[in-house]
């Protein structure tokens, strides 16, 4: 097994527009996660901050270098084993929750081990034992429209952390949440992180949240440096 669970190699990204110049969003980014490690990144708006992470989960392919994920090359596959590997390897929170509306919380959170095989017994028990643990054991058959944004955030971390990802990668997760309720969420990201042994790479505005984290770098003109 490799050292590290995500590796970012001279990642470069750049947009093309129709015939016009390139906008070249990252150059030679350069990341290396052990398993386990905590990472977050700031930056301003439009400084490349979701295209980072995207090119580290394999959405999206470097323009130039690579990404390794445990030591494998996520862009050397066709997309539906990416698919697979995404499934099986890491796990995303999003600012806004991305919970299917018409699933109750149990199923949402079981989906990523249905998707990876597991039977539905057992993804059902580990799905209540995962949402007992965020605080959401009364909550289990509410459906999103039914939780308050809190919860709904609470079972997103849910649902990315449930297979055990080798890592998490996480745009404003507490962006849409109010100081207790994103202090909440981040502590429980935290804290699954530390008992599944899970790399995260966060994306946040708010310095205070950054500072949990191991490492924090600046994204700016397109370069990371450590801040
Ligand atoms: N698919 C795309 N095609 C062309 N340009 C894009 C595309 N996606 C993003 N961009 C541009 O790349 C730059 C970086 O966008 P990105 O979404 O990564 O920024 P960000 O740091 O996440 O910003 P925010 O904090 O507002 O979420 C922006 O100038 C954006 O307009
Ligand atoms: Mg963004």
């Amino acid at each position: 097994m490799s050292d590290f669970s995500l590796e970012a190699i001279d990642v470069g990204k750049a947009y093309q527009e129709g015939s016009g110049d390139a906008l070249h969003v990252l150059s030679d980014i350069n990341l290396h996660l052990h398993h386990g490690e905590t990472v977050a990144i700031i930056g301003s708006s439009g400084s490349g901050k979701t295209t980072l992470l995207n090119t580290l989960g394999g959405l999206d392919e470097p323009t130039t270098g690579k990404v390794l994920l445990n030591g494998d090359d996520i862009a050397k596959h066709s997309e539906k084993t990416r698919c697979t590997i995404r499934n099986k390897h890491l796990g995303f929170i999003y600012q806004f929750h991305h919970l299917l509306p018409e699933f109750t919380a149990l199923e949402n959170v079981a989906m990523p081990l249905l998707i990876g095989g597991v039977s539905p017994e057992i993804a059902s028990q580990r799905s209540e034992a995962i949402l007992d643990e965020v605080g959401l054991s009364q909550r289990l058959h509410h459906k999103p429209s039914e939780l308050s944004g809190g919860e709904r955030q609470r079972a997103a971390i849910a649902r990315a952390l449930i297979h055990r990802p080798d890592c998490v990668l996480a745009d404003e997760p507490t962006g849409n949440l109010d100081r207790k309720n994103a202090e909440q969420a981040i502590e429980l990201i935290v804290q699954l992180n530390q008992s599944y042994n899970t790399a995260l790479v966060i994306v946040t505005h708010d310095l205070h949240i950054a500072e949990r984290m191991s490492r924090i770098y600046t994204l700016e003109d397109g370069i990371l440096a450590p801040h």
